[in-house]
């Protein structure tokens, strides 16, 4: 033994930082820290390689397996304080963390079985399993089924953005990064000046964390041309809409947009929910239109579902998809319906949350089960972050459900400081008093008898529905894969990781556990659930 740490005997505290963030080390800390014995020259590896062998052999044997492990521990319980947010539900960076407080306290054989045990329990586990599959699941996402080979990407050299709203002033980040010209056009110049705020503000927040140079974010304000007429869009090649989420407008906006853009420039709408074949049918070229839709914050969220209306044509799918990968999207193509992947499956979810608040579940209780199944936040935090009034009716007198009497007293989420909860200047929720009154005022006219719903109860009537959404969504061909599905969940929604996604995830809670609870609590199961809980197969 020797009483400090040699050679290829690095310490706990790099040892148990690598393992755990899994960051790779360059070559020339590796040796510093001890992790390497020499680095070879470029041309001299052969060489370098036998001199070293004979260094070595000369020096004799290395006693490995006497050497004890020297160094602090103390770091690894720094590593779990620092990452507890980024590592919550992770099953392997503290197995890693255990092996390498293992070392530092068992024997070298005793230590070496200790490892072997966690591995062995991680690579059989289910989250190893869940985490190839994204990684396999997002590589495939960029497959666009059907495309003919020879397709040529067309080219875009300058963006146009309508709305510098939440959306378009996100969306716009991502190509001024990039270095990609944009036009922006709002109706109003206090609009645009808002807007335009916004984004210095972004980029300027990010450059006083050492994200940007100032003189970049300057370089890339420069890259903006901000206008009030839609004629400013003509010299460009990808034109965004991210306007209001009305038809009619929309329509209005692309009528006049195919007067004015160029031949051969891509028409692309950000809509949520929106019929994008009922929008190209508004212009004289639907082969050139499409969805692109980015989720908020758009210049932070990963997610972009492409979304191919029936005329697209393949090089303006295909370009759609090749530019979002360009501004470091996720792109993934979906079918033309109601809310398309994401968006569609959050609806079913939606309802049976407020239908629990109904039967006895409270909005805490019911966001409780979802982040402890790992998900960033539950569904009415969710809606208090995004805003309760989104898609709200605007009609204080018509209250037909939670949502329209939380709306109807202005508890329209955080940005009112209520919402389904309360909030204290630094918007740190609690429980409100007067949304249980709502709660309880709705139960008694619906004449419903309050009970005790379980946790599980929760996950049967909020995540299987899911399932079953995405079973119908897939089976319309609106998906092209299950794996796509996966992929919306976890880039757009922050579903865990580790989870896989939501169709994978229902493979291994089991498609015929999933199926009768749906069963039993009154769905339609979906038919491909049906047929794979039938094989007790996954998607
Ligand atoms: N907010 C979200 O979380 C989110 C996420 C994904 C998609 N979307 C979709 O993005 C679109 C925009 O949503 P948002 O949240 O940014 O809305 P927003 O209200 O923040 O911004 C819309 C902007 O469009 C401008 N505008 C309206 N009509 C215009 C016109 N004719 N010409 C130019 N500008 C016009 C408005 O002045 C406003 O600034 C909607 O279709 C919405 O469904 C929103």
């Amino acid at each position: 033994m020797t009483d400090k740490p040699r050679s290829a005997d690095v310490g706990p505290r790099p040892a148990a930082t690598m393992t755990s963030l899994g960051d790779p080390v360059p070559a020339p800390r590796a040796k510093d820290m001890g992790l390497v014995d020499e680095l070879a020259g470029e041309d001299s590896l052969a060489a370098d390689a036998i001199a070293f062998a004979r260094a070595k052999i000369a020096d004799g044997p290395r006693p490995t397996r006497e050497r004890a492990v020297f160094g602090d521990v103390g770091v690894i319980e720094k590593l779990k304080t620092a990452n507890a947010k980024r590592w919550r539900g992770f099953e392997a960076p503290y197995a890693n963390l255990a092996c390498v407080e293992a070392a530092t306290r068992l024997p070298f054989d005793e230590g070496l079985a200790f490892e072997r045990q966690e591995f062995m329990k991680l690579m059989m586990g289910s989250q190893s399993a869940a985490q190839r599959h994204i990684f396999f699941a997002e590589r495939q996402a960029a497959k666009i089924d059907g495309l003919p080979k020879d397709t040529q990407l067309r080219d875009i050299k300058k963006v146009g953005i309508i709305g510098a709203g939440t959306m378009g002033g996100g969306i716009m980040m991502n190509f001024l990064q990039k270095g990609f010209p944009c036009t922006i056009v709002e109706m109003q110049q206090e609009a645009l000046d808002r807007g335009l705020g916004v984004v210095r503000k972004n980029y300027d927040a990010s450059a006083a964390k050492g994200r940007f140079k100032p003189e970049q974010v300057d370089q890339m304000m420069g890259l903006i041309t901000p206008a009030l007429e839609l004629d400013a869009l003509a010299d460009c090649d990808l034109i965004i809409e991210a306007v209001y989420e009305n038809m009619d407008v929309k329509k209005d906006i692309f009528g006049k947009l195919d007067k004015i853009a160029k031949p051969g420039a891509i028409l692309a709408s950000n809509t949520s929910y929106l019929d994008v074949n009922e929008i190209a049918a508004s212009t004289s070229r639907p082969g050139d239109v499409l969805g692109m839709h980015f989720f908020s914050p758009a210049n932070v969220m990963k997610l972009l579902e492409v979304v191919r209306g029936d005329k697209t044509a393949p090089d303006v799918l295909a370009t759609a998809m090749a530019i979002g990968k360009k501004i470091g999207k996720v792109a993934v193509v979906a079918g033309v319906c109601h809310g398309f992947i994401g968006n569609r499956m959050l609806a079913p979810r939606q309802i049976e949350a407020q239908k629990l608040l109904l039967e006895g579940a409270t909005p805490a209780q019911v966001d409780k089960v979802h982040v402890d199944f790992g998900m960033p936040m539950g569904p009415f935090q969710m809606s208090d972050l995004a805003g309760v009034d989104i898609g709200w009716h605007r009609d204080p007198n018509r209250i037909e459900s939670i949502r329209d009497a939380l709306c109807a007293e202005g508890r329209w989420g955080q940005k009112k400081q209520a919402g389904f909860y309360d909030y204290d200047d630094k918007r740190n929720p609690s429980e409100s008093p007067r949304v249980a009154e709502i709660i309880e005022e709705f139960r008694q006219k619906a004449g419903i008898q309050k009970r005790e719903i379980s946790d599980q109860e929760i996950v049967e009537r909020t995540l299987y529905p899911m399932v079953n959404e995405g079973a119908l969504i897939l089976a319309e061909g609106k998906a092209q894969r299950a794996s796509d599905i996966d992929v919306v969940w976890i880039y757009g929604y922050g579903w865990p990781v580790y989870r896989g996604g939501p169709m994978f995830w229902a493979g291994l809670e089991g498609t015929d556990k999933i199926a009768a609870a749906l069963e039993k609590h009154g769905f339609t199961v979906a038919p491909l659930l049906a047929e794979k809980a039938a094989a007790k197969a996954g998607f």
